[in-house]
């Protein structure tokens, strides 16, 4: 249900509570809501901290929603980034892989945008697996480690791999959000002593899954994509670094779908060697910047 004067009513709630976004969130819990009894519910959850997507139930990127589980990652706005590059390299009819797909948010947006080509999914954890699997078709998502949970089948034929690893530093955790501390599973979070250890791993299992002309997609923070670059060209990899936007400041987190800019991060773009120059896509050759 929504009216103006039920989410005028929920905002100050939001706002009192720290909330930057508290008109736009009161906006989305009127919305949201089936009964103003429902709406004041939601509202207090949120006042008291949980965040504003486990309040609502769903999150939402480049128009794609997903449903997001108590514990699963929520999808942050600057992934954007790697959604729109993996879009931009998967051909219609092309094989891709979300590895760490928590919600399956990233899958769920190539399904959208290349609907015949067949894109599947993997976690570690079992929570974010059931997710996943209300979001994007069961039998796609893979439980398990990394590439070890594909299908044999799948090797040498990968277009994309798309993988928002885990890569907060160890010592970090403690220091992030209260939503991302209590809210969000350390499996979601923790990449190791410099937060690059899953990385690490992917880079030595990637290659063999890949396509000739196949791309690996992964996000850092901005000050680990030098050594990131690094990792992935130790795997053979021809590695290529992008840098979403920096703008708002860390704790003004935005509700879902909302389209501004967040703080800076890096999508590592690592292709294959050059096997085949000729039938390479353009947007898979080296370039640093
Ligand atoms: C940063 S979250 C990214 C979730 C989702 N791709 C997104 O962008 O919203 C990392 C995810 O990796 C999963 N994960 C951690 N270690 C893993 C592993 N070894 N194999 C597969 N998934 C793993 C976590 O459970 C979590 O869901």
């Amino acid at each position: 249900m929504s009216s103006p004067t039920l989410a005028d009513s929920l905002t100050p709630l939001s706002r009192d509570a720290g909330c930057v976004f508290a008109e736009q969130e009161a906006h989305l819990i009127a919305h949201h809501a089936r009964t103003p009894a429902h709406a004041a519910d939601l509202a207090e959850r949120r006042a008291a901290g949980t965040p504003l997507e486990h309040v609502l139930g769903w999150a939402r990127l480049r128009g794609v929603t997903v449903r997001v589980d108590p514990g699963v990652f929520l999808p942050r706005p600057r992934s954007a980034l790697l959604a729109d590059l993996a879009v931009g390299l998967l051909p219609e009819r092309g094989v891709a892989v979300d590895l760490c797909c928590g919600s399956g948010i990233l899958a769920a947006i190539l399904i959208a945008a290349r609907p015949h080509a067949r894109v599947h999914a993997v976690d570690l954890d079992p929570n974010a697996v059931a997710c996943a699997r209300r979001n994007l078709p069961a039998h796609r998502v893979h439980h398990g480690d990394l590439c070890a949970a594909l299908p044999p089948r799948l090797r040498g034929r990968v277009d994309v791999l798309v993988a928002n690893v885990p890569h907060v530093p160890t010592d970090r955790l403690r220091l992030l959000p209260a939503e991302a501390r209590l809210y969000e599973a350390p499996l979601a979070l923790d990449g190791g002593p410099d937060g690059l250890d899953v990385l690490r791993r992917l880079a030595r299992q990637a290659p063999g899954r890949l396509a000739p002309t196949g791309t690996v997609l992964v996000e850092t923070a901005a000050h680990q994509a030098g050594t990131a670059r690094k990792v992935l060209a130790d795997a053979g990899l021809r590695p290529e670094v992008r840098t979403a936007p920096t703008a708002t400041p860390p704790s003004s987190r935005p509700p879902p779908g909302d389209p501004r800019p967040r703080p800076a991060s890096s999508s590592v773009r690592a292709g294959e060697p050059v096997r085949a120059p000729a039938t390479r896509p353009a947007s898979s050759r080296v370039s640093y910047g």
